[in-house]
């Protein structure tokens, strides 16, 4: 008996691959696990934001799989480099900022609304940690966030200095708020308020080689907000 393969090589992989970008089963191979995750969202009406555009000579490939992919969903781009701005257009907006700037974040969120935020900026630990910290709690419930390329938390011949700016890598924290969502923990390990919050609505988490993503709840639990409410209580 061949069983049927839950995460297949699909349309998401073949457009990764006919664009170019490093999402494809070339490369990271990160697409099949988007498609089962992102299929049902393929016809809504919704916004799909990418921190992250990539060099001009990339030519926006990964926001070019996603219109394809997408039928009816508004796709934004966010990136600090001026001259991907040329590819803003029809198909897909490009704005220009800085993606670990709290206050940019909170208004790319608050001004589109993404249903889905996908992280594939500058992969420094601080600026992935920045960026979920601040758009995650803003995602409407239901949503979806995603950092890519979490390898830059673990030891790497080149470049690791650049990313390691920050003292707990972002692979600790999600670890963290793993451990703290798969043992109903309230006590261990040790959370700040606002990552306990941040658990709170945590729905589910899916991992695999070098992607993790979160999927916000549909609403709290009743005894987390209680929990939340209490810890506050505690700070003041
Ligand atoms: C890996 S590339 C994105 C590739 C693209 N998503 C793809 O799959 O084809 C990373 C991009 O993040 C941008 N970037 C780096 N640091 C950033 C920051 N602090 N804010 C916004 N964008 C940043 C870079 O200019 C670069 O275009």
């Amino acid at each position: 008996m061949t069983l049927p393969s839950l995460l297949p090589r699909g349309e998401l992989d073949a457009l990764a691959h006919e664009m170019g970008t490093d999402k494809s089963s070339r490369t990271h191979d990160y697409m099949r696990l988007y498609e089962f995750l992102f299929k049902p969202f393929k016809d809504q009406d919704f916004c799909f934001m990418e921190l992250g555009v990539g060099l001009p000579r990339i030519n926006a490939a990964s926001l070019r799989s996603w219109r394809k992919f997408f039928t009816k969903a508004r796709i934004i781009g966010v990136d600090n480099d001026k001259r991907v701005e040329k590819f803003s257009g029809d198909e897909f907006k490009i704005r220009i900022g800085d993606a670990s700037d709290t206050a940019f974040l909170t208004e790319l969120s608050e001004t589109y609304q993404p249903s889905i935020v996908l992280d594939d900026a500058s992969h420094k630990w601080s600026h992935q940690i920045i960026a979920f910290k601040t758009m995650f709690p803003l995602l409407p419930p239901g949503g979806l966030y995603v950092i890519e390329d979490i390898f830059t938390s673990f030891p790497m011949p080149i470049k690791y200095d650049v990313y390691a700016d920050h003292p707990e890598s972002t692979w600790t924290l999600i670890a963290r708020l793993q451990a703290a969502l798969a043992g109903c923990q309230t006590e261990w390990p040790a959370l700040s308020v606002e990552e306990s919050e941040l658990v709170s609505w945590i729905d589910a988490v899916f991992l695999t080689r070098r992607t993790v993503i979160f999927v916000k709840r549909e609403a709290q639990r009743p005894e987390e907000i209680e929990r939340v409410a209490e810890l506050k209580r505690r700070q003041e």
